[in-house]
């Protein structure tokens, strides 16, 4: 009885191997789960570094800032080394997955064009607000990284916290968005919330970003006053759950 039973088992494993092979998928599946966590916190990376400098962007006593792509890079590899322990400068030999690589360097170049775009606006002497903060980087870098690889990247936010309407949630990331404000995270973790979808065809990462403080001089309060970029204040609250990095990798 035994043996027959463990011939049946065989049959029965060998089959679901043939008809189902499920192991080459998952490896497809964390590969581009790992991809997108990785683009996402670069892109996030980004966003912090522009945040650390913006005193220095705005300052109107100051001309020639010296922030250039170059300086940018490297305070941005050591923001992204911090976080996932890869150093951008030697990707190829990093043990992350080989979809990964490319990705990172094409946003790599993405996030310095940006820098080197607005060297001009930044260099001026006179002028406070010049248009570049963490959520113009993001916007503008990411939109440009999309087009070169058809991979879905995307600062987004709660649609009661939504300024430009490029930015709104879809449907997923909005039901995300309740999933995730009713955990209670902590500031700047890189707890990233993915999950197949799709039927199997895609996945989906959103790398959460909260409010600090520095975030509230323009988010926070008095609500509906106008901040330094024109837009009015949503009255966040620090720690608060701001938007998110949301990233969708095709799987076929
Ligand atoms: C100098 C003011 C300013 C600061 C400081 C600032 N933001 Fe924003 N934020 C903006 C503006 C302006 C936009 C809309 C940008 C655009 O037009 O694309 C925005 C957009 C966003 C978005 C994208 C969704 C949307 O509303 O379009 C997120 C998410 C966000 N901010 C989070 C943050 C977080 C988190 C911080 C702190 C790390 C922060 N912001 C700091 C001004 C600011």
């Amino acid at each position: 009885m035994k043996p027959l039973r463990f011939v049946c088992m065989a049959g029965v494993a060998f089959i679901a191997l043939v008809f189902f092979p499920s192991h080459s998928f998952t490896g497809q599946a964390e590969e581009a789960t790992e991809t997108a966590r990785l683009l996402a916190i670069l892109l996030d990376a980004g966003r912090v570094t522009i945040a650390k400098n913006q005193d220095l962007i705005n300052d109107p006593a100051r001309g020639d800032k010296g922030f250039t792509p170059e300086v940018f890079e490297k305070q941005l590899d050591e923001e992204f080394r911090r976080r996932t322990g890869f150093s951008l400068g030697q990707l190829e030999k990093e043990n992350i997955p080989e979809m990964a690589k490319p990705l990172l360097v094409r946003l790599l170049e993405e996030s310095k064009k940006t820098i080197a775009s607005y060297q001009p606006v930044i260099n001026l002497m006179g002028v406070r607000y010049k248009g570049l903060i963490p959520a113009t980087f993001g916007t503008e870098t990411a939109s440009r990284f999309h087009n070169w690889s058809g991979v879905y990247l995307k600062q987004t936010a709660p649609q009661s916290f939504v300024r430009n309407p490029k930015n709104a949630p879809d449907s997923y990331e909005a039901e995300a968005f309740t999933r995730l404000a009713s955990k209670s995270s902590g500031l700047n973790s890189d707890h990233v919330q993915s999950e197949v979808v799709d039927q199997g065809q895609s996945v989906r990462v959103m790398l959460p970003l909260f409010y600090g403080k520095p975030c509230l001089t323009c988010h926070g309060e008095p609500k509906g006053q106008r901040d330094i970029s024109g837009y009015p204040r949503e009255g966040a609250k620090e720690g608060e759950l701001g938007g998110a990095i949301s990233v969708r990798i095709s799987l076929k």
